[in-house]
């Protein structure tokens, strides 16, 4: 084999291919250099990460199928982020871990990587890296965690912490079952599982056609996670062999496609930036109206929580991804390619559907119409999101006075409060929650019901934030709100008493305030300066630099592509 990128580094006979060599020779053999792929594992194994800790074994086995097919593996350590430690949230980083990894996968001599994540920021970082350094490049989803039982019935991680927190405070649950309960959660290795960013974004990919198909959702000790992490090791070699690139797969096509599966399996809405992020590394031409263009009508037939019953053990023995892609087989652009060279469609014909409660069949949706909605009007001129089928249906159309929190630690001060004008009616406004304003655009837009409303019975109520929500969560909560208000949107305007109209059938949210005395108002301080501005690293980056959630939420200079090509010599 010759020609590969690794040869820049390893080929010829000058002092800098003997030190490339040399330093390497610790048991690598000569021919290891002899002009063979060089496959990074971009591994995002870390103790930190616990969604992630197995991954090590992962990569083990992908080392074996690198060598198997003649490859030479290399475990490249990249940034992991673990959702439920990091502060002040995951999102704040996902663009770092995806810049970081970017450049170790140009500056080594890397022929091909194989992606290995599953925390929710983890697969998007990486395939934002993939696209932007163009080699070639695989997933492997960590997968889902078996699933947790509390008292005989199932836990789904996320979904069940906001539900049981909920009943605490409505004061149908004690503390102690609550407590009791913390020890059945999380079941074994893996990421959350429910249908929340970590199982979409993972089951994503492979719509995109960076995974081997049929290998998303596998659930995390699961044997054939193994098995498949070795096949896509041999991939692995063949893509740095016949240099099929992430800008081969990842086209209008393909993510066409994962708009259409985003609706069908009733995927997080993170799933909008993150998509949007990564169509932004390669130029593909994906906007926020797309999800609700392409997805909006497209049938709900997986029954997961958040917004259904089952869990991702039960979807991955259902029949998984290939068999609802099946059922919306006639919505898919069969153009799109997978990694493996072939459409991804030619894999649809043998996926039936095992257990047609947890995956429905076509003709018996669990709702007809389940894509992500995008609405428009005054109060977000640039767009916001709202994802119907986690909404109650008798909030769909609703007019309601403003409750305003300038920021989530007025949210927290207040919430509770028995004095707060608060009643079912009402509509829940959270400020200060965008990627500038918190930084870093948390999952805070499900905030919590008034105790005194849980109290009462209320379960639901309409919730408006420029903030990200759990894709564990559920409820009737419209965010992403663009621009956010610390970016000077018009939601950081919205006072006390005003009057907002949400109209999900007709893609509309207004407020109902006079345009001059709208003119007259401004941003309450608390909201544009509830957060220390960062003076330096990384948040003083991300803040000048993040743009707004409707492209995605990357920093501006990190959009597009630098390929693998590194101008100088190593020095
Ligand atoms: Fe890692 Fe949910 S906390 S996937």
């Amino acid at each position: 084999m010759s020609g590969q990128r690794s040869s820049q580094w390893y080929a010829g006979t000058d002092r800098n291919a003997y030190i490339h060599r040399a330093w390497m020779r610790r048991g690598l053999p000569q021919h290891a250099f002899d002009g063979r792929p060089h496959v990074a594992i971009a591994n995002n194994a870390s103790d930190l990460n616990p969604c992630n800790s197995h991954l090590n074994e992962v990569a083990e086995s992908v080392k074996q199928g690198v060598y198997e097919a003649g490859g030479i593996p290399m475990n490249l350590p990249v940034v992991s982020l673990g959702e439920t430690l990091l502060r002040p949230t995951a999102m704040l980083w996902r663009n770092m871990a995806a810049m970081a990894t970017e450049e170790m996968l140009r500056a080594n001599p890397t022929d091909a990587a194989v992606l290995l994540g599953g925390c929710d920021k983890t697969i998007p970082s990486l395939l934002m890296a993939a696209a932007s350094v163009n080699l070639p490049a695989v997933v492997v989803p960590g997968g889902p965690m078996l699933t947790g039982t509390f008292r005989g019935v199932p836990l789904g991680c996320g979904t069940d912490v906001w539900r049981l927190s909920e009943e605490v405070r409505g004061g149908t649950l004690s503390q102690e079952a609550f407590a009791r309960s913390e020890a059945s959660m999380i079941r074994s290795r893996g990421h959350c599982n429910t249908m929340g960013t970590a199982s979409t974004m993972g089951l994503l990919s492979e719509v995109l056609g960076a995974v081997l198909p049929g290998l998303a959702g596998t659930p995390a000790p699961d044997s054939r996670l193994l098995e498949g992490a070795h096949r896509t090791g041999r991939l692995a070699v063949e893509l740095a062999t016949v240099g099929r690139r992430p800008s081969d797969i990842f086209t209008s096509a393909s993510f066409s496609n994962a708009i259409v599966a985003l609706a069908a399996i009733g995927g997080s809405t993170n799933a909008v930036v993150h998509l949007l992020a990564i169509a932004g590394r390669l130029g593909v031409p994906l906007t926020l109206d797309d999800f609700d263009r392409i997805g909006a009508s497209v049938p709900l037939l997986v029954d997961l929580q958040p917004a259904g019953a089952y869990l991702m053990e039960d979807f991955h023995r259902a029949g998984g991804l290939l068999a609802v892609l099946r059922e919306v087989k006639d919505l898919l652009d069969p153009s799109a390619l997978t990694v493996t060279g072939l459409p991804l469609v030619d894999y649809l014909d043998d996926a039936p559907i095992w257990d047609p409660e947890v995956i429905r069949p076509r003709r018996t949706p669990l709702q007809e119409a389940a894509g992500i909605a995008v609405l428009y009007g005054n109060l977000a001129p640039r767009g916001a999101i709202v994802k119907p089928a986690a909404a109650s249906t008798h909030l769909l159309e609703h007019r309601g006075r403003a409750v305003v929190f300038d920021n989530i630690e007025d949210l927290h001060a207040r919430i509770d409060d028995p004095d707060l004008d608060v009643d079912a009616d009402s509509v829940l406004v959270l400020k200060g929650c965008g990627p500038k304003g918190y930084p870093g655009m948390p999952e805070v837009s499900n905030m919590p019901l008034p105790k005194k409303l849980l109290e009462q019975g209320v379960r639901d109520m309409v919730r408006i934030c420029d903030g990200r929500m759990s894709g564990t969560a559920y409820g009737t909560v419209v965010l992403h709100v663009t621009p956010e208000a610390a970016a000077g949107g018009p939601l950081g305007l919205v006072e006390n008493g005003d009057y907002i109209t949400l109209d999900i059938a007709n893609r509309r949210l207004d407020l109902e305030v006079d345009p001059a005395e709208l003119a007259r108002r401004t941003p309450n301080a608390a909201t544009v300066a509830g957060f220390a501005k960062p003076t330096r690293g990384w948040e003083r980056l991300y803040v000048d630099h993040v743009l707004q959630a409707d492209t995605g939420a990357d920093l501006d200079f990190l959009v597009g592509s630098s390929g693998d090509t590194v101008s100088r010599e190593s020095h």
